[in-house]
């Protein structure tokens, strides 16, 4: 194995940078050479390929995003792209790739490694939704972008005894939406997994006014209601609709905030930059034993390896005990 290749694919997340640095420089200590590929599978197709020096990664761990800048590619689902994609490997004999992304990102993966391309895989989405790792790089950070804007709507809430509906991503998974409230003190959380009950959540409310509490937050994930979500207008308002439900019920002040794409910026926290690390030079290791088809994850505090077959297989799951909590907190 002595030339690795690594690329962003998908939404991009923070602490990407960080596995980009730390396989980069683990590949360099180790004799290969290593190149980024530009905009995910796209500029593999196209050949948007360059060598990533010590320098090229130097000062990038805080920054949030990706150097090479990531993207979805229809193109790739051909079989002309693929065609394409292999081409370009066989022309800089590239030995290996390193994936960072989600799900989709992992079904490229498994293509090349079907097309006898060695690929390792690196979690990388602020939805938290991928199987065999309890973390994925970026959930930490988006996860604190959302606690700081709710105390900042607290605030405002509070001066003027008002519902705020706060719609935060992750496409069809509740990973932000339920973290979100049990860090923010949310008095409601709804998430696609578990079947929205607005008329408890009314009612939470009129309690709150009742006791003299005129505000109350409520954090929905975008994909509540199922369909295309994706933080884009194709969420077909989630925090629109529940919004404008509790202010026909109740007839309280109601206000809306979406967070959008607010979560996927920052510089990446302290468990981003020290995990993405982490995961991006246990992605070299593998490589570099001849390993393919894996993904590296973290599991109850420690590195594991699966296979990417299962990480795809197995969407991570929201602990309904900790739904539980957060309801039960949240209804005193
Ligand atoms: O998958 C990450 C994510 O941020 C989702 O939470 C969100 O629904 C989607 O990407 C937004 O996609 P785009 O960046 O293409 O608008």
């Amino acid at each position: 194995m002595r030339k690795i290749a690594i690329l962003t694919s998908g939404g991009d997340a923070p602490g990407m940078n960080a596995v980009i640095r730390a396989a980069t420089l683990k590949g360099i200590k180790a004799g290969c050479k290593i190149y980024g590929i530009k905009r995910g599978y796209q500029g593999l197709i196209t050949g948007e390929i360059e060598e990533l020096t010590v320098e090229t990664v130097s000062d990038i761990l805080h920054r949030g995003g990706t150097i090479l800048h990531s993207a979805r590619s229809k193109d790739f689902k051909t079989g002309e792209g693929q065609k394409k994609a292999l081409e370009q490997i066989e022309k800089l004999g590239i030995d290996g790739i390193v994936v960072i992304g989600g799900d989709g990102s992992f079904r490229g993966a498994q293509i090349l490694n079907q097309l006898g391309v060695a690929t390792v895989g690196v979690p990388a989405t602020i939805d938290n939704d991928i199987g065999c790792t309890d973390f994925s790089i970026g959930f930490d950070t988006a996860l604190n972008t959302v606690l700081d804007a709710i105390s900042k709507i607290r605030d405002t809430a509070v001066s003027h005894d008002r519902v705020y509906v706060v719609e935060v991503m992750g496409k069809n998974s509740g990973f932000i939406a339920l973290y979100a409230g049990l860090g923010g003190g949310a008095d409601a959380v709804l998430i696609p997994e578990i079947p929205p009950d607005l008329d408890q959540l009314v009612k939470r409310i009129e309690e709150n006014d009742q006791r003299g509490r005129g505000h109350s937050i409520v954090i929905v994930a975008e994909g509540l209601f199922g369909g295309p979500s994706g933080g884009q207008v194709l969420a077909e308002g989630t925090a629109f609709k529940v919004a404008t439900y509790i202010n026909l019920r109740t007839r309280k002040d109601t206000r809306i905030t979406i967070l959008g794409h607010l979560q996927r910026g920052g510089s990446p926290s302290a468990l981003d930059r020290t995990l993405g690390t982490r995961f991006g030079a246990v992605a070299v290791d593998l490589l570099l034993a001849g390993e393919t088809n894996k993904m590296v994850g973290w599991v109850k505090n420690e590195i594991k390896v699966s296979t990417m077959d299962e990480a795809i297989a197995r969407k991570n799951q929201i602990d309904p005990e900790l739904y539980q909590l957060v309801e039960n907190l949240s209804s005193v």
